[in-house]
């Protein structure tokens, strides 16, 4: 596919990529149809919003279509209304073999206000998959700051502890 018309494809490097090679921004504005009878929107609704955007920060570092495997610390923290503007961003924590862990944050925007409030955040895990379903080794996650190893370094424990809980549970 190299040098095709639809460009260079990324399937088969394993390149180490930065974090900002693959972060994906989103922005969404919430409309009746998003909404329950409270006039806030539908927690299912925001949850999509938030998978498609993991999932393409995913996609975007492995070069694949990746599978969703678990949804963790996913917290509603202030309620999003009808008219509401709503940045969803997701970006790599870290990458192991062949999951990738990806933090979105969703920020609400009041119509006629700046301020941006953190609204939901979630930790998502996506496995890289092949044509079989079975999974395939993904690029290493380049740490380039303090802030990419703080968070790398935090990933790391989750998934030692989620390894616990699938082997006990
Ligand atoms: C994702 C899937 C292929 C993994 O299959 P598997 O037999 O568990 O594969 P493995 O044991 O080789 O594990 C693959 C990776 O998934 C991770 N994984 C599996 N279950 C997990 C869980 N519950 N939580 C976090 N990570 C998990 C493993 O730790 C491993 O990661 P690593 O290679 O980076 O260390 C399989 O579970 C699947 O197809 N699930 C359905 C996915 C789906 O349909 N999602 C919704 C629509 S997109």
């Amino acid at each position: 596919m190299a040098g095709s018309r639809y460009g260079r494809r990324m399937t088969e490097s394993l390149e180490p990529l930065s974090p900002r090679d693959s972060e994906t921004q989103m922005t969404e504005q919430v409309l009746p149809q998003h909404a329950n009878v409270l006039g806030t929107a539908f927690g299912g609704t925001i949850m999509g919003w938030i998978d498609i955007c993991a999932a393409i920060a995913a996609q975007r570092h492995c070069g694949r279509v990746p599978v969703t495997v678990f949804v963790d610390n996913l917290h509603f923290k202030v309620p999003i209304r009808v008219g509401d503007v709503v940045c969803v961003s997701g970006r790599l924590t870290q990458a192991f073999r062949t999951s990738m862990e990806v933090c979105v944050r969703v920020t609400r925007e009041r119509p006629g206000c700046r301020d941006h409030v953190l609204s939901v955040e979630a930790l998502l895990v996506f496995v890289n998959v092949g044509e079989d379903g079975k999974a395939l080794v993904v690029p290493p996650l380049l740490l380039e700051t303090d802030e990419d190893r703080r968070l790398a370094a935090d990933a790391n424990a989750r998934k030692l502890e989620r390894q616990r809980a699938r082997t006990t549970g």
